[in-house]
């Protein structure tokens, strides 16, 4: 008797995987649509959250945190969003949001619950990616992005993220 080893799922076979058809092409047309409309950082944030929470699938909040405050002691402070109620105010480098703004990267996070310092604002969240978004190279603000089912955010959806928030940087850039 002889086993097909291929067939026995590893650990990469439990994460979630990537749509059959990439999202991101028709996500982003969609985006530049909405950011050619108006040039106002605020409409286009509150535009580009509602695109992102209704256009993927099994997502509970999508939203913006602004950068406020001295230069000396910046905070992030809730921005436009889709989801439940969320924390007003993140200190810099405080919870994932916090570290993706002091560290100007990235930060997908497989299980919320193993990042040491993350912000529980909705409970239902398992995953999380955030984003930062510059302007004349400073952090602006951050995208951030939760989901109730862990590992939710692959590769191809932080390549995807990252080309909408550079539209967004490209467009408030040209303004
Ligand atoms: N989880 C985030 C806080 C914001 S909420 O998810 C909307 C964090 O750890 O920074």
């Amino acid at each position: 008797m002889s086993f097909d080893l291929t067939a026995v799922p590893g650990p990469a076979d439990h994460s979630y995987p990537d749509s059959e058809v990439n999202p991101y092409p028709l996500l982003l047309r969609q985006a530049q649509a909405l950011l050619d409309d108006c040039s106002d950082l605020i409409a286009q944030m509150a535009n580009l959250s509602a695109l992102l929470y209704h256009g993927l699938p099994d997502l509970n909040w999508v939203g913006f945190y602004r950068r406020q405050g001295p230069a000396e002691q910046p905070v992030l402070v809730l921005g436009p969003f889709q989801g439940k109620v969320a924390c007003v105010e993140i200190p810099w480098g405080k919870g994932v949001c916090g570290t993706a703004a002091a560290t100007n990267s990235t930060q997908r996070v497989a299980d919320v619950h193993a990042f040491a310092g993350h912000i529980a604002c909705d409970a239902a969240s398992e995953s999380e990616i955030v984003m930062p978004v510059r302007l004349n190279g400073q952090v602006i603000a951050v995208l951030d992005i939760d989901s109730p089912i862990k590992d939710r955010f692959t590769a191809q959806d932080q390549q995807g993220l990252e080309q909408l928030v550079a539209l967004l940087e490209a467009r408030q850039n040209a303004v």
